[in-house]
């Protein structure tokens, strides 16, 4: 990954994110993930980064792919489910591996239960969008690579 290299972004997916579209629908809408991912690969298009998408139900999953980004990719976007209200080891493995990432949530996580209110992962991250549906992640995506092509 040198100088000139074209940015590289993990897209990373935690657990029932697999089940959108069915999940929930009065909070996580309709759109499946499929069509999440699919939105992203045009913006990642249309912003000429490359994307990498995936999504696991596994919190040591999860680990083993934000250390395998590690000189792999150059920034990370990570929705990580229920993972963000639990894992300490989330939040220890971006810790580590230093990669810019961005928290995306689609529902609006302080409007719902108080146990949503505390995220592990933010004070890693370089910020936290929550609330715009599908649109969180598209948000998400532009905000770390602008982020990445100031810094
Ligand atoms: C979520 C919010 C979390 O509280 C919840 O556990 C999820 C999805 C969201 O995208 O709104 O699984 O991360």
């Amino acid at each position: 990954m040198g100088e000139t290299a074209v940015l590289s972004i993990l897209v990373l997916h935690g657990p029932n994110l697999n089940l959108l579209g069915k999940r929930e629908p009065g909070v996580y809408g309709t759109t499946t993930l499929d069509d999440i991912n699919a939105m992203l690969v045009q913006q990642a298009q249309e912003l000429q980064v490359q994307i990498t998408a995936l999504q696991s139900n596994h919190e040591g999953a999860l680990i083993d792919a934000i250390h395998a980004a590690l000189g792999q990719h150059h920034g990370l976007v990570i929705n990580p489910g229920a993972y963000t209200h639990t894992s300490v080891a989330i939040r220890d493995a971006i810790a580590a591996v230093e990669l810019p990432t961005v928290e995306v949530h689609l529902s609006n996580v302080y409007r719902r239960e108080a146990f949503r209110h505390h995220s592990y992962i933010a004070p890693v991250a370089i910020g936290q969008i929550s609330g715009f549906g599908a649109n969180s992640y598209r948000l998400g995506l532009q905000a770390l690579v602008e982020h990445l092509r100031q810094s």
